[in-house]
């Protein structure tokens, strides 16, 4: 075993943190009670502590939500775009100067590393609002001779896996193609959506243009089922992905929806392995596998099998697993008991399912919910584990002689958002990228993420496209 860096804790502060021990619902510009009367607990996952109470919008805050969306549409589509791209622009720098603050909220309430927070997830949900911003005022030139025009009220809903950043990919395209929103984070993690809410009420964006409602379940299906919103945008489990297109269906509505995931990385004999291996690691482990785009199918080149593992094993030996608040943090926390749950009985799947199982030694924190990384060997192609998305830090490995092979193993899957390819073959990544079934194909490298870049599936992984001015298409009808 690799001896572990003995390093000392290098916590965080959270002083400069500004949380209120209350949250309201955040309609028309203004943080209103629910009429609901109802609140729920979020939960820091780390310690299984409660940091906030939080409203539960029921059906007459919802349509309070969407009434105040519809009364601000007219006026909003109808400002000029460089006007409207100036709050964008505003919404895009207040995150940039508070993004201390939104990483430490990330990690609290979510469990992930500080480090990911402050280094992916904040930046980029920054300029995701930056980039809608700068398209604001040049819609016609997006898409030239189309007469673009926005759709109405739009109706999102996210998961709590990237919360801050799930945000941003829905409000800033809705906003700068001139439709107004209504929002719904999940339940686990709302603090940075209530946040960001707070940040576009100081921006001054007249009431109504952008509504936050918090709740579960029931909040997102009152959110799908009324009238008003003209478009449903939801990223997060396939499950709920079809009561979501159901809703759209029956509705009328447009829909984008952007689902599960059980990506492939590919790795060829003649690939830089160090990298790699990293490339690995960063594919399945990144935010503790709660990654729609996680790379959870490794699949190695037979030749080069027992080199990948053994050093893949020596990478996983050295990771540091617990408080997410630590800078030194690779590994945080699971984002909720129910997931916890779900990821354990996935492990416990593999093992019936006759699997060898590989986990490194790691002190996991007496409270809170912790999974140790791990990785499955000897598995099938029919094997639960390599069919289902588990959303945890859990990898299953195969391997192959031939391109033709590993492009039929890679594609036998209901899923299809991305996957990953390693080969110093020009020519291998381009057949690959053309014969592999997926929305998003990273060549040496794995999770690259930019706001100019189109992303979303085919099959089960559902469809349309965020990021990018594919992203704003999905906010505008043509002549
Ligand atoms: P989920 O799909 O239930 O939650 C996502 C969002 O949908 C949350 O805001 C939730 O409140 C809302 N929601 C739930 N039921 C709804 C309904 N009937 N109508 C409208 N909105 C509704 O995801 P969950 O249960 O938290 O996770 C279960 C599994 O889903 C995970 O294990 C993972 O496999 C997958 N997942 C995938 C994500 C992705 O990014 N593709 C994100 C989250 C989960
Ligand atoms: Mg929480």
């Amino acid at each position: 075993m690799t001896e572990k860096w003995n390093l000392s804790a290098a916590p965080e502060s959270t002083s400069h943190v500004e949380l209120q021990d209350t949250y309201h619902l955040f309609i028309n510009g203004e943080f209103r009670k629910p009429k609901s009367g109802k609140y729920f607990d979020t939960i820091n996952p780390a310690t299984n502590t409660v940091i906030a109470t939080v409203s539960e919008a029921g059906k007459q805050d919802v349509d309070d939500a969407m009434k105040a969306a519809e009364k601000a549409f007219p006026a909003w589509s109808k400002l000029d775009g460089k006007e409207r791209g100036k709050y964008i622009f505003r919404i895009a720098r207040m995150i940039q100067e508070r993004s201390r603050e939104f990483a430490v909220i990330e990690s609290l309430d979510g469990g992930k590393p500080i480090r990911e927070s402050r280094d992916v997830d904040i930046p980029l949900a920054a300029a995701h609002f930056f980039y809608c911003a700068g398209w604001a005022d040049k819609l016609e030139y997006a898409f030239p001779n189309r007469s673009p025009k926005p759709l109405g009220v739009a109706a999102q809903i996210i998961p709590w896996n990237f919360p801050l950043l799930m945000a941003a990919w829905k409000i800033a395209p809705a906003l700068a193609c001139g439709n107004t929103v209504v929002l719904k984070p999940a339940e686990t993690t709302p603090l940075t959506a209530l946040k960001l809410a707070e940040i576009i009420q100081e921006a001054g964006l007249p009431p109504g243009v952008v509504n936050i409602v918090t709740g579960a379940g029931e909040t997102g299906a009152a959110m799908t089922a009324h009238p008003i919103p003209k478009k449903l945008a939801f990223t997060g489990s396939t499950e709920v992905g079809k009561f979501i297109y159901k809703a759209a269906l029956d509705g009328n509505k447009k829909v984008t929806l952007e689902l599960g995931g059980k990506a492939a990385n590919i790795i060829f004999d003649d690939a830089p392995i160090e990298a790699a291996v990293e490339g690995i690691i960063n594919g399945i482990y990144f935010n503790q596998g709660h990654v729609c785009c996680a790379g959870s199918r490794l699949f190695v080149q037979e030749t080069v099998y027992e080199e990948v593992l053994s050093k893949l094993k020596r990478r996983m030996d050295t990771f540091i697993v617990g408080d997410p608040m630590d800078k030194n943090t690779d590994i945080g926390a699971i984002n909720s008991k129910a997931q916890l749950k779900t990821i354990e009985e996935y492990l416990k799947i593999g093992r019936e399912e006759g699997a060898e199982i590989y986990q490194p030694k790691c002190n996991l924190p007496k409270t809170g919910n912790w999974c140790a990384p791990t990785l499955f060997t000897n598995v099938a192609q029919s094997n639960r584990i390599v069919q289902e998305e588990i959303f945890g830090p859990v990898l299953a490995i195969q391997t192959f002689r031939t391109i033709d092979e590993v492009i039929d193993k890679a594609n036998n899957t209901p899923y299809g958002l991305s996957a990953g390819v390693w080969t110093d073959k020009g020519s291998k990544i381009f057949q690959l990228t053309q014969a592999l079934k997926a929305g998003v194909i990273w060549a040496n490298t794995y999770n690259k993420f930019d706001a100019t870049s189109p992303f979303g599936g085919y099959k089960e992984s559902g469809f349309g496209r965020e990021g990018g001015i594919h992203g704003m298409e999905a906010y505008l009808k043509f002549d």
